[in-house]
Parts: C-alpha cells; structure tokens; sequence
C-alpha cells in the first residue's frame, strides 16, 4: 500500500492536522486536493503551536513533498507568508513545495464578494456561516469558467482580458449588494505579477508529479480539508462549503484514478463539532457559561482555527459517521480528542436517529437523535489513565468499550486514536503504508 487518503468524516475541525502530522512522517510525498485557506490545521510540535491553512502538514518533515493540487483555491498572499514563517523556522526547504498550474488563484474582489453576499444574507436570515476568505466566489468563478488559474498568472494576455471580465462581474455585484470594491483590475494585475514571480518554481503538473511518485514507489498521502458533511455534492447543503471534501475528491482535485488509492482514513472527533450555520442533530445547548456544550468548548478549545469563531459542540453522532463512511468508502478511522470526552463525567452518544430517518443528507436537516449514555467516565481515573496510553489494551475499559461501539457502528477498524494535544499522545493502531 503507498496511498492513503486522509479526509475529514464530520464538519471539518477534526484534528486532521495532528493526524496528517503522524501520517505524514511515512510519507514522501503530501498533496492537497480541496479547499484554500478556510481550513486551519494547528499543529503541536515540542510544545509549539502552529497553524497552516494552504501548506499541507507534511511540511514539518524535511524532505516531504509539500502539493497543492488542481482542486485547491489558493489565496497567494496567505500562502507568501506560510512560506516565510515555515521557512523562518527552518521548514519547507525550496524544492519542498509544488503547486498546481491548475488550481484557482483567490483575489481580493473574491475576499470582498464572500464578506458582502454574507453580510447581505445574513440580513435575510440565510447566511451560510462562510470563512470569508473567499472560497464560494472563486469556485463559483471556476465553474462559470472565468477563474483565474495558477497558469495564467504567467501568460499576461489572458489574464489582463480575464481580470477586466471579472471586474466588471464583481463591481455590478458588489454594487448590487449595496458595497463597493476597494480595488480593480489594474492593482489585481500588479498582485498577479509579483506572484507570478515567486510562484513560477514551484508551479509544476501536480498530477503527473503524484503519478510518478506512485510509480516510483514512494508512499503518497493525499490530504482533505474540512468534512464529509460539508461536501458540495453529499453534505447539508446548502450550508456547505465548494469544494469536494470527501475521498472522491483526492481523485479529481489531484489528477489521479480512484484506482491509485489503497486505503482512506476517516478522522473523527470523540465528539461533534460544527461552525457556520446547518443542521446538527447531536448539537447541545449551550449558555456561555456551564452547560455541557460549554464545557466541550472549553475543554476541547473549540474555536474555530481560521476565524477563531466559537464552535457548536455535541454528541458524537453514529449515523452520520457511518453516513460519511460510506460516502469516502474508509478503510481505517482515527478517533480524535478522546482525552476531552474522558474530562467529562457524562457521555452519550448517537445511535440511531427517531422514526427511521437517514442520515443521507436531506436526513440531518430533520434528525432527532436517538442518545445512549456511556456509562463509566465519571470515574477521576480515567483520563489520566486515557492519556498515558500508547495501545489500546492499554485504554480504560470505558474507552476501549466506546471505540468498539464506533467501530462496529460504522464498520470501519479504528487506525489511530488521539488522546491529547501533543503528537507523543497518539495511539497507532494500524501502520498508514503497509
Ligand atoms: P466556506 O468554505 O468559507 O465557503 O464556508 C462554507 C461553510 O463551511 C461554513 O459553514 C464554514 O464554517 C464551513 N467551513 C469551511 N471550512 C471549514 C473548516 O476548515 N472547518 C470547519 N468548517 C469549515
């Protein structure tokens, strides 16, 4: 096996970072299918935090293959100051990175668009919950077939003909909206020019780089952003994001067949997460101050790693996970975060939902859970025990009994379970390239 698919099986925010982290140091090569900047991936390596939100997380290894594939959206000013801090630190050497000439390029008026259709959505009760960083406008204009790709930064002709296009689009719009641009087409023009620059040695096929990696044997791992139930296709849409979150997605956001895969994990929390506004069933309430659903926030710092937005928090839900299973067709599941569940004295947990419903996406909008209690966690032993363990036999019985659930739910063998913030707390059940 030298390809592993890592993707998120909930609303994003499942620690992919830290298990991309582990993964990653088996791996040759890391390649990002999805998404831009609205992900976050926070990292702790002896005791340091970092968060990235284009470079895939690879980066902390020296000689990894950092990729940015075709289906990204990439924003070059967030991605000029990822290379510079990593490279401060002593990361990303020159020839680490690679970016597709295919992938979208994020510029300000698709920044200012994203934050105007919100604001004006909001007002209309129907705000999305977006990152505004961008991403819907910029797929959008990919699909209308008047983006702005990596490749025509360097090619000034079609890319002085595609900005004026674009302006004109945008500053109706904006206009439309009741907003104005702050820039146009010719200080776009002076940003695309200076990217083109720096961009111009890294920007390579990544597809066929991919491929011949595959070919030459080297262990590929393809990395996800966000989560199943926020894929445009399969997730609560319309509260989704644009891109393809799930492992189909790694096919045709690198350029590969879905015959080159070996394996998909799926990463998911002990719990549930979500930011932006869309269903959840398992939500709980919240008031800010002691109710479970605080205390998850607050013990899991659940606040979001791009926008730092409070995060809704709730029960792990079995449906949905086993729904997102199938979806990304996952061979192995990494649990995360389980040291948070084990700090509070009462869990339950989604095992069905109320009169037969289907997770199958229109199903969440109307789900009731049906919740079981876990019992055993109230016992002040269990999360020193839970955080000192590096197997599972040695787990506390309650969490070896809560993983099994999980497992046998959703049908998929537990691979990896984290049990604490740093990359030493990790239990590795299953090797990623066998
Ligand atoms: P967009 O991707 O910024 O357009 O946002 C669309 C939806 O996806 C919103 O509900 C966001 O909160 C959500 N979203 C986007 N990226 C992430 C992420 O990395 N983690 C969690 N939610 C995300």
């Amino acid at each position: 096996m030298s390809t592993l698919v890592v993707v998120g099986a909930q609303w994003g925010d499942e620690g992919k970072g830290k298990v991309v982290d582990a993964v990653a140091a088996e791996a040759d090569v890391v390649a990002r299918f999805a998404g831009g900047n609205n992900a976050g991936h926070t990292l702790v390596v002896e005791g340091r935090t970092l968060v990235t939100h284009l470079v895939p997380s690879g980066c902390l290894y020296p000689g990894t293959r950092c990729v940015l594939g075709a289906g990204m959206v990439i924003d070059p000013v967030v991605l000029a100051h990822e290379i510079t801090t990593l490279r401060g630190l002593g990361l990303l050497a020159n020839d680490e990175l690679r970016v597709s000439l295919d992938a979208h390029v994020i510029f300000p008026f698709h920044i200012e668009l994203d934050a105007l259709r919100e604001d004006a959505a909001r007002q209309r009760g129907r705000a999305i919950g977006t990152t505004k960083r961008g991403i819907g406008p910029a797929y959008e204009a990919k699909a209308a077939r008047r983006g702005i790709r990596v490749r025509d930064l360097f090619d000034r002709a079609t890319l002085t003909e595609r900005l004026g296009q674009n302006e004109l689009q945008a500053a109706h719009e904006a206009e439309r909206l009741g907003g104005r641009l702050g820039t146009g087409a010719r200080e776009w023009l002076a940003h695309a020019e200076e990217w083109a620059t720096w961009l111009a040695p890294i920007a390579c096929d990544a597809g066929a780089f991919c491929h011949d990696a595959i070919v030459a044997g080297r262990r590929v791992l393809f990395e996800g952003a966000q989560g199943a139930l926020l894929d445009v296709d399969h997730g609560t849409y319309p509260y989704v994001t644009s891109s393809s979150t799930i492992a189909g997605g790694a096919c045709t956001g690198i350029g590969i067949g879905p015959t080159a895969i070996d394996g998909v994990w799926g990463i998911s929390k002990a719990y549930a997460t979500r930011v932006g506004a869309g269903p959840f069933p398992t939500k709980l309430a919240s008031n800010g101050k002691d109710l479970i659903g605080d205390r998850l926030r607050e013990l899991g710092a659940e606040f979001g790693a791009t926008t730092g937005r409070p995060r809704d928090c709730g029960w792990l839900d079995l449906p949905a996970l086993r729904h997102a299973a199938r979806l990304s067709g996952m061979t192995g599941l990494a649990i995360t975060k389980l040291d948070v569940l084990a700090a509070l004295r009462k869990v339950e947990v989604c095992v069905a939902y109320e009169d037969g419903i289907d997770p199958g996406t229109h199903g969440l909008f109307s789900a009731k859970p049906r919740l079981q209690a876990c019992e055993g966690w109230d016992d002040p032993d269990v999360l020193p025990q839970l955080r000192a363990a590096r197997t599972l036999e040695a787990l506390p019985a309650v969490a070896r009994a809560y993983l099994d659930l999980v497992a046998d739910a959703t049908g998929v063998p537990i691979a990896l379970v984290s049990v604490g913030a740093s990359r030493e707390e990790t239990i590795a059940v299953a090797r990623p390239f066998t």
